[in-house]
C-alpha cells in the first residue's frame, strides 16, 4: 500500500502510545532500516501487515483493535495531510458520503496512480439504516472499515452504530456492514420541513 497508509500507522502509534512503541514495532517488523515512508511510494502490502502484526505484540492489542483504531484515525489523518477538500466534496451528509466512496478513491487515484482501491455499495432503508458492502482484493481489512465508519460518524457529528453482519474472514461470501444512524443526518437549516416549526 502507499506510504501514506504506513505513515498514518506510524503517526497513530507514536502519538497514541509514544515514539518508543513505534521504534519497538519497526524493530519487531524488521523494518528498522527504513528511515521513513514516502507518501507517494507504493510499498508491498506485506510491509503494512508486518507493521500491524508487530504493533499488536508491542501494544498488547488485537489486530482487530488496531485496525479499528486505524480506520477511525485515517479520517482525521487524511484531512490533515491535504485531503480535507476531497473529503469535503464527497458528500454533505454521511449517507451521501457513503454513496460516493468509489468516486472519492477514483479522485485519490490521480495522486496515487497505482492505487488498488476498495469498492463499496450502500443500500439505504427508510429507517435510518444502511447496508454497506465492502469489496477489496485484500483480505483482513474489514475491522478497518468499522473504524472508518465510526470516524465518519464523528466527522459528520452523526452518532451511529456499526455491526458487521457478514465477513469474508469468517467464510462468508462478502463483507457486509449494518449501519444505524441514531439521529437523522444533520442538514443545514434550509432543509428543515417548515411544517415541523411550531409558531
Ligand atoms: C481523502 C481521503 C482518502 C484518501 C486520500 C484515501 C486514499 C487511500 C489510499 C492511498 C489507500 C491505499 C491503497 C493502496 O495503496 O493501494 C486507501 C486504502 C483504503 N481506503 Fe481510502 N482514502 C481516503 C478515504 C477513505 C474513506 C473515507 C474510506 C471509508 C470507507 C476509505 C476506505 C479505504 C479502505 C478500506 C482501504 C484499504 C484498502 C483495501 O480495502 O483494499 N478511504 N485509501
Amino acid at each position: 500500500m502507499y506510504g501514506l497508509v504506513n505513515r498514518a500507522i506510524q503517526q497513530m502509534v507514536s502519538s497514541h502510545h509514544g515514539e518508543d512503541a513505534w521504534q519497538r514495532s519497526t524493530l519487531r517488523a524488521d523494518l528498522q532500516d527504513l528511515d521513513f515512508f514516502s507518501t507517494y511510494q507504493a510499498y508491498p502490502d506485506d510491509v503494512t501487515h508486518r507493521l500491524v502484526a508487530a504493533a499488536t505484540e508491542v501494544l498488547g492489542l488485537s489486530g482487530e483493535q488496531i485496525m479499528q483504531a486505524f480506520g477511525e484515525y485515517w479520517i482525521t489523518y487524511t484531512a490533515s495531510e491535504g485531503y480535507e477538500q476531497l473529503l469535503e466534496s464527497t458528500g454533505e451528509t454521511l449517507p451521501e458520503f457513503l454513496d460516493q466512496l468509489d468516486n472519492l478513491h477514483a479522485r485519490a487515484a490521480i495522486a496515487f496512480p497505482e492505487l488498488q482501491p476498495p469498492s463499496f455499495r450502500c443500500q439505504h432503508s427508510a429507517d435510518q439504516t444502511m447496508e454497506l458492502e465492502y469489496r477489496s482484493k485484500r483480505q483482513g481489512l474489514a475491522p478497518m472499515v468499522t473504524g472508518l465508519l465510526h470516524g465518519l460518524g464523528k466527522r459528520f457529528r452523526t452518532p451511529l452504530t456499526v455491526d458487521q453482519i457478514a465477513s469474508r474472514d469468517h467464510g462468508d461470501a462478502k463483507d457486509l456492514f449494518h449501519v444505524r444512524l441514531a439521529t437523522p443526518p444533520d442538514r443545514s437549516a434550509e432543509h428543515v420541513d417548515p411544517s415541523m416549526i411550531q409558531e
